[in-house]
């Protein structure tokens, strides 16, 4: 597996305050990797500084093999590195359409009308909701599709690494399944995928591999299924034992035989504490 994006002994964080301290990572091409950790870990901080809206302090990140961290964040986005950023940011007073059309100025190449509009159909492929909705504006959109606009306005760059910030947040379940849907997708047309997830559960299910940021360290990282079974995720982020082994009436049923039981007291002459 030959790394994409490889970030080494990474420090980073704003004005006198250190957030992420000395951190490394690898995303290899073709990869689905997740990061996962609590709020304020530095998620997005490692995510903002990748593509250089954050700078580094000390440290390296490189892209195909080329250090970036030193450039702007214009030229990452052109050499081919596309992020979905927290809580959307759209221009919320234009369309869909312009807003997509703004995702393509971050293209290498001069592309023509005709490809744009091509561009444009592929990304309607995906999400077709959008494109029903091409002409309504960003801020009149609900959020399962301005999160779609997001991404799709991100795809319009042709981006071959997609960083993705929190897509599920604030979304109903039916909504964030059919975008984990489409980010499954999106690997299998060739894009490779950092996503930053907080629903850890939700993250190890659809990625190769995670890492785990606390406090601004990785002190955990491997296959995502090996992190799902791990005991220390479990009761840190899954919140404990594994829900999909364990049903819900299972564990009302192991609380409850916890509890003093009147029925059992009398059955066997005691009387519960
Ligand atoms: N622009 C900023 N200026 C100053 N401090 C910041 C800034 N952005 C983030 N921080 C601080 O950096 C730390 C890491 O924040 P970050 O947003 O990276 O966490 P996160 O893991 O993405 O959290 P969340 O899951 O809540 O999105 C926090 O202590 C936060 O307050
Ligand atoms: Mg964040």
């Amino acid at each position: 597996m030959s790394a994409l994006l490889l970030v080494e002994n990474l420090c980073c964080g704003y004005k006198q305050m250190e957030v992420l301290h000395s951190v490394s990572l690898e995303v290899g091409q073709g990869e689905i990797v997740a990061l996962v950790g609590a709020n304020g870990a530095g998620k997005s901080t490692l995510l903002n500084t990748i593509t250089g809206i954050v700078p580094t302090w000390s440290g390296r990140i490189s892209y195909e093999n080329t250090p970036i961290s030193s450039r702007p964040t214009r030229d990452i986005v052109r050499m081919g590195l596309a992020v979905v950023p927290e809580r959307r940011q759209l221009f919320g007073s234009m369309s869909v359409e312009e807003n997509l059309m703004i995702g393509a100025y971050a293209r290498p190449d001069r592309p023509t009308n005709r490809t744009l509009r091509d561009n444009m159909e592929e990304v309607f492929e995906l999400f077709p909701k959008l494109r029903e909705r091409r002409r309504q504006l960003a801020q009149s959109m609900s959020g399962g599709e301005q999160q779609m606009t997001a991404i799709a306005r991100a795809l319009m760059a042709k981006p071959r690494l997609l960083l993705l910030d929190e897509p599920s947040l604030g979304l109903a379940p039916l909504i964030v399944d059919q975008i984990m849907e489409q980010i499954v997708k999106l690997r299998a047309g060739g894009c490779t995928l950092l996503l930053v997830e907080q629903n850890a559960r939700l993250a190890l299910s659809v990625s190769d591999r995670a890492y785990v940021v606390e406090t601004g360290n990785i002190p955990l990282s491997g296959r995502a299924s090996d992190l799902l079974d791990n005991e220390t995720v479990r009761d840190a982020y899954l919140g404990g034992r594994n829900d999909s082994t364990d049903s819900m009436e299972d564990r009302i049923r192991a609380k409850a035989s916890m509890l003093p039981h009147p029925h059992r007291a009398a059955a066997d002459g005691r009387v519960p504490a």
